[in-house]
């Protein structure tokens, strides 16, 4: 838990003032016709603090032009579920980050990464990679108060979904021990 917290606390300091795409990536690929997820971190500074999701590839054969995927993200969101759309599975993919009122105005752009065909595994090493991208950044001792409260928010959502798991499994406990007891 106290890793998983110094991960989610050097993050910000890794992403230079902007919005820092962190799934998809290269290692973390999307499922074409699947729920995907996107995901980024904020840099202090002059973040924009709502954006619009762009799916983008140069190569028109499989896509011909660039979709919106979400009008309007806010930037406080830090992941989306993306709903199952069909696109052309591929690779060359990559996701903008632009202007809500002018798309060709991009703030940032992911890795590259590949669609693959629907079917296909989702990737595994969702929280591993989060986790070396932490400790990858954790030299720079200069978080201010701002990065501090975005990773306070962020920790503070994992704790919250920790918690949740945590009443659910008693939950399932209690059910199993009143079904022990129903069937003795
Ligand atoms: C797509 O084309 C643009 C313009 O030539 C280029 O800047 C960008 O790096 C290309 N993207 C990829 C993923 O090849
Ligand atoms: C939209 O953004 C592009 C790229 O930053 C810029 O060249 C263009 O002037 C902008 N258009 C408007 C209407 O502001």
């Amino acid at each position: 838990m106290l890793a998983h917290f110094l991960a989610l606390a050097a993050a910000p300091l890794l992403a230079a003032a902007q919005i820092t795409i962190t799934q998809p990536s290269a290692a973390l690929w999307w499922v074409d016709n699947s729920v995907n997820t996107l995901a980024w971190t904020q840099g202090t500074g002059t973040n924009p603090s709502e954006f619009t999701v762009m799916l983008a590839n140069n190569d028109t054969s499989l896509l011909a032009d660039r979709v919106a995927i979400f009008a309007i993200a806010y930037a406080y969101q830090y992941s989306l579920t993306v709903p199952a759309t069909q696109w052309q599975a591929g690779t060359g993919y990559t996701i903008q980050i632009t202007d809500t009122l002018n798309t060709s105005h991009i703030y940032s752009t992911s890795d590259t990464f590949e669609l693959k065909a629907y079917g296909s595994a989702y990737p595994t090493n969702v929280a591993t990679s989060a986790s070396v991208t932490g400790s990858a950044s954790g030299s720079g001792s200069a978080a201010g108060s701002a990065t501090g409260s975005s990773a306070a928010a962020a920790s503070s959502t994992a704790a919250k979904s920790g918690a949740g798991n945590k009443a659910a499994s008693v939950v399932a406990v209690a059910a199993a021990g009143a079904l022990a007891y129903v069937m003795a």
